[in-house]
């Protein structure tokens, strides 16, 4: 039997819009291994909204926006200036995907749209960091109250499992150390600096030429997307309620050639990692330029390359890398979700 499944998408950019390609070209699929049918019934984006009960045409919203052009320019269905938060609360679903920006002041648009969606008893997927890192407690206990579920396996490093392992699959187990190579752009960087002996600047620069760094790269360099995704770990995987206040973050600015040539005469190289450590019974957190053997497991990693390694008590070192060279895998980890949340795993 085949489940419909009305869901409304917040955001239509990188990752909403390459979400809406994939479930274009594999929505039979998904059909026909977990009876599952999406079925697009709201969008916003910063021109406004589409909604139709029976189902926007996907690919037309994709085109759209390929197009450079609002959702709301979208025929019959389009709502020119109506906020997101207005398409929520007007639109009966079952789940919110918020690929809204990620805002870290105050978390919105992503935030009311999240609590709007729990409250209506809907299950909320986000790529969206910024709600997680400000108010997860709030959202996790809601989500819980309305008997619902709020997935973000695509905020910690796109496609890479991090949470997923840590939540799920070391079940039982003890963590007591996580490394993680969360950030793409700056390992982008310092492999090149690295391989190529470029500066810093050049290495910036291609990053930005590359499309993988923003014109103010100061998120990604400075260390602080590194920083959210490890409050999103310590939260969910550590159940340690933890705020970016708790974390030391260092970024990649000052490192230079003699640095990355210093590490190097000794068979190191320098990664910006990410690290929970348990000390007592208390937990330390950090963000900072480390220098790591070539064969440690975030040592071997590539240019377009992020990783995570759990130290657990009884389960060994696990380790998980993954090769991501655009935002099609977040796009994937959140349909990942979708499907999981309505499946229950
Ligand atoms: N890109 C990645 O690889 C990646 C990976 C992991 C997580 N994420 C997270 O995923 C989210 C989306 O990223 P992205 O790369 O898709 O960003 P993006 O390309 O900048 O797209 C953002 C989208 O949000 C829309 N938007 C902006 N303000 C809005 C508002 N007030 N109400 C409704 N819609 C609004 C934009 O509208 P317009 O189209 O009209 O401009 C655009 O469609 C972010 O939170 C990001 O941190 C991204």
């Amino acid at each position: 039997m085949v489940r419909e499944v009305r869901f409304t998408c917040v955001g239509l950019g990188n990752i909403g819009r390459n979400l809406l390609d994939i479930l274009v070209h594999r929505g039979e699929a998904v059909v026909r291994d977990y009876g599952l049918r999406f079925l697009l019934v709201g969008a916003a984006d910063s021109s406004g909204a589409a909604i139709a009960a029976d189902g926007l045409d996907m690919a037309r919203v994709r085109d759209l926006k390929l197009a450079r052009q609002g959702v709301a320019a979208y025929e019959g269905a389009g709502r020119p200036g109506m906020s997101a938060l207005e398409m929520v609360l007007n639109t009966p679903a079952d789940l919110l995907v918020d690929a809204a920006p990620t805002n870290l002041q105050n978390g919105e648009p992503g935030l009311s749209l999240v609590r709007a969606a729990l409250k209506a008893h809907q299950h909320v997927v986000m790529a969206d960091k910024g709600p997680l890192v400000l108010a997860f407690g709030e959202l996790t206990a809601l989500a819980k109250a309305q008997g619902v579920r709020l997935a973000y396996s695509g905020t910690v490093a796109g496609g890479l499992p991090t949470v997923n392992i840590g939540v799920r699959d070391l079940a039982g187990s003890g963590v007591e150390r996580v490394e993680g190579v969360f950030n793409g752009t700056t390992n982008y960087i310092l492999t090149r600096m690295d391989e190529e002996g470029l500066s810093y600047e050049e290495a910036l620069r291609g990053a930005q030429e590359a499309g993988i760094a923003e014109a103010d790269p100061t998120l990604d360099v400075d260390g602080w997307d590194a920083a959210n995704k490890l409050v999103i770990v310590a939260n969910s995987v550590l159940r340690r309620p933890t705020t970016l206040a708790d974390v030391h973050v260092e970024g990649i600015r000052n490192l230079t050639q003699a640095d990355l040539r210093r590490a190097r005469e000794q068979g190191k190289v320098i990664r910006l990692l990410a690290v929970a450590e348990k000390k007592g019974e208390e937990w330390a957190f950090s963000v900072q330029p480390t220098s790591l053997d070539r064969n440690h497991p975030l040592g071997r990693i590539g240019m377009w390359d992020m990783g995570v390694v759990y130290y657990t008590d009884y389960m060994g070192v696990i380790s998980a890398v993954i090769e991501e060279k655009g935002p099609v895998p977040t796009s994937a980890a959140v349909l990942r979700d979708m499907i999981n949340v309505c499946l229950g795993v």
